[in-house]
């Protein structure tokens, strides 16, 4: 039996992102954070929490009812109770439909979900584990009528499959569960339900469904055929048993957050691809110190047993072939989706993009673990909107960026280029591929930023601003905040907002402020910065992927919130960022028990919000009406169906106004 605690399967391999984590001492500014707190941020952030903490008489609370009308939040929807329970909920006059859940056919031919009879085969034709990222290419220019695209990062095995998991007691004699050691059958299913899923879908009278003959469908799975393209391409440190090209790469895992590109493909993240590894290097192997950088090999998953290639011992080079960004062509489903390495190895969370003024594209890329860096990647060649086979090859060749926060509110972007500063020999790097092999020790030896978990980073082509969402990183300490990461023990994260010089999303300075400390603000020591219109349902903790809509809206999804940390669920909030309401958020959506919200999406006309439920009945340990672990035979919630005879199912939720109509307004 493993010894493995209900916990989230992303909080443990985020405890283990490397045994060093970021070694360096890059830029902590602890005795220059006085000048930055005079910034407007933080003002506001005082001002939140005195008013909030202090006793709140009826008649403040009538002004704060005035100041709330008179805000002019850009949302104007009645926001949603926090609390936690066996569903979901949704601001009232919405609907919010299942679309897609674990296991749903997504081809004419696939098998009904049969949980007790579940096989790779099967599984290859049915909707992913643990979406997480949702993405919409419309056809014809439709918001009614386009592909999906959804990540499904990583699997939950004690949710999955019946029968393999014990309780038992541990050294405080608290319940806990055991799962077995996987056999092949399960790995590959786990393979299998690992990937992503391009489907059509279509809205008609107003409910969306699945098109299963749709030409385009497919699934990615862990073994699906891929290449390595850029100039890490054909290197000798991504040549493998199987592969002596050192292009030829299967599979993709830990698919977390990612993008669509103006040219209409799909981009995703690879990010934990650590626990896939298990294994001992050989001696004479050179990669010692990269894969230690990268948390290699962290062993949560039994891949290795069965499958050759995620053992290092027997194929020392395979974890070099993970960690990128994968373009697919969705307008062919037999298209061999491609690894761009230009755009750095690390645990990659999303690839959000925006065409900049001169025509370049701008990729904005974080690298989720504590201390790790944000980044973007800036297309050396021009977006060409009427020629879309011009574009297919862009991210092959540009620029790679490493981002420095300065206490001034300066930020500079630094080139991440072989030769350039110390990326070079004398650093033991010998070209570009060695730079993006190790993406981060280059940032490392740059001086670039330590961040408190950089996840989704959202370019807003309406404010012309960034949005950078730090979920956490309670292992900073006092002596390690800086101006842009201002909180020790930063349990509940914060958003950063750049903006660009000169309104250039490719330029390699801007200015940059904190727009939230997140958290609860009638306790003082949190230190969090909602503004006062803020109520006790409005605040959250956590910022992990956001959404920024047609009208320039900024919407956050959470992970992490637990009756433990936070007495709520993760879920959306709708954050003003412009005007009067700056700093002033929402409720919108929550989740089920044991969930964490990913997504979010909104579709081009607003009249449609999409949003992932990822691991729901995960947990329940701190959720009193259940208080005990949740595993396949005893859930703390049958979510999304509720019948006895079928587990709970990540899903993918498709919310509409009741009657049609814009979302939030
Ligand atoms: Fe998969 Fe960074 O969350
Ligand atoms: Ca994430
Ligand atoms: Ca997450």
């Amino acid at each position: 039996m493993n010894d493995q605690s209900p916990t989230f399967r992303t909080s443990q391999l985020e405890e283990n992102d490397g045994p060093g984590h970021n070694p360096t001492d890059n830029a902590t500014m602890g005795e220059l954070i006085a000048a930055r707190f005079s910034r407007r941020g933080f003002l506001k952030g005082s001002l939140a929490v005195s008013a909030i903490a202090a006793t709140v008489s009826p008649m403040a609370l009538m002004m704060a009812d005035d100041a709330r009308a008179e805000s002019k939040s850009a949302f104007t929807f009645e926001e949603v109770e926090v609390g936690i329970d066996e569903t979901h909920h949704v601001a009232a006059g919405y609907d919010a439909d299942v679309l897609l859940r674990w296991g749903d056919g997504i081809f004419a031919d696939s098998p009904e979900f049969d949980p007790l009879n579940q096989t790779p085969e099967s599984q290859a034709k049915q909707f992913g584990y643990n979406n997480d990222y949702v993405g919409y290419i419309p056809i014809d220019g439709s918001s009614e009528h386009g592909l999906l695209v959804v990540n499904h990062e990583y699997t939950n095995e004690h949710l999955m499959f019946p029968g393999i998991v014990k309780v038992v007691k541990d050294d405080k004699g608290d319940a806990k569960i055991e799962i077995a050691p996987a056999d092949q059958k399960r790995v590959d299913i786990e393979m299998a339900a690992h990937g992503g899923t391009v489907v059509e879908i279509k809205k008609t009278d107003g409910k969306w469904q699945v098109v299963k003959d749709g030409k385009l469908n497919r699934r990615i799975t862990a073994n699906t055929e891929m290449q390595l393209s850029g100039p890490v391409a054909g290197h000798d440190r991504v040549k493998t048993v199987a592969d002596s090209s050192g292009k030829k790469v299967f599979g993709m895992i830990n698919n977390c957050s990612g993008g669509v590109t103006p040219w209409g493909t799909y981009v995703s993240g690879e990010e934990n691809i650590h626990g896939y590894f298990t294994g001992k290097l050989p001696e004479d192997s050179k990669e010692a110190a990269n894969y230690k950088r990268n948390g290699i090999p962290e062993t949560t998953y039994d891949w290795g047993k069965f499958h050759d290639r995620f053992d290092l011992s027997k194929d020392p080079n395979e974890a070099n072939r993970f960690g990128y960004v994968v373009e697919i062509d969705v307008n062919d489903p037999n298209s061999i989706p491609k690894k761009r390495s230009a755009l750095g190895r690390f645990k990659h969370e999303g690839a959000d993009s925006i065409v900049a003024k001169d025509g370049r594209v701008v990729f904005y890329l974080g690298d989720d673990s504590r201390f790790e860096y944000v980044y973007k990647f800036v297309t050396a060649g021009k977006f060409n909107p009427d020629d879309r086979a011009a574009n297919m090859d862009l991210l092959d060749d540009g620029t790679l960026y490493v981002a420095k926060f300065d206490v001034d509110g300066t930020i500079n972007w630094l080139p991440v280029v072989f030769g350039q500063g110390p990326l070079t020999e004398a650093n033991g790097f010998a070209s570009q591929a060695d730079v993006l092999i190790e993406t981060r020790r280059a940032g490392d030896l740059l001086g670039a930023t330590k961040m408190d978990r950089p996840e989704d980073i959202g370019p807003n082509g309406v404010n012309g601003k960034v949005y950078v969402m730090l979920t956490n990183n309670t292992k900073r300490k006092d002596d390690q905040v800086d101006a842009v990461n201002p909180r020790a023990k930063n349990a509940f994260g914060h958003i950063v907002e750049i903006a660009e010089e000169d309104g250039n999303f490719a330029a390699t300075k801007g200015k940059w402020e904190i727009l939230l400390k997140c958290g609860d603000p009638s306790v003082a020591d949190v230190g969090a910065s909602f503004s006062t219109d803020t109520t006790k349902n409005g605040w959250f903790g956590m910022p992990d992927n956001c959404a920024v809509d047609a009208e320039g809206r900024l919407w956050v999804s959470t992970d992490g919130n637990s009756p433990k940390e936070t007495g709520r669920t993760d879920g959306i909030w709708a954050v003003d960022t412009d005007g009067p309401a700056r700093g002033t958020s929402k409720l919108f959506f929550r989740v089920p028990v044991g969930a964490e919200m990913c997504g979010p999406l909104m579709l081009p006309d607003m009249a449609t919000f999409m949003v992932a439920v990822q691991h729901p009945g995960d947990g329940g340990d701190d959720w009193k009406p259940f208080g005990r672990p949740s595993y396949y035979e005893d859930l703390s919630t049958r979510w999304p169906d509720f019948k006895d005879n079928m587990p709970v199912r990540p899903s993918v939720l498709a919310i509409t106004k009741k009657g049609g109509g814009k979302i939030g307004v």
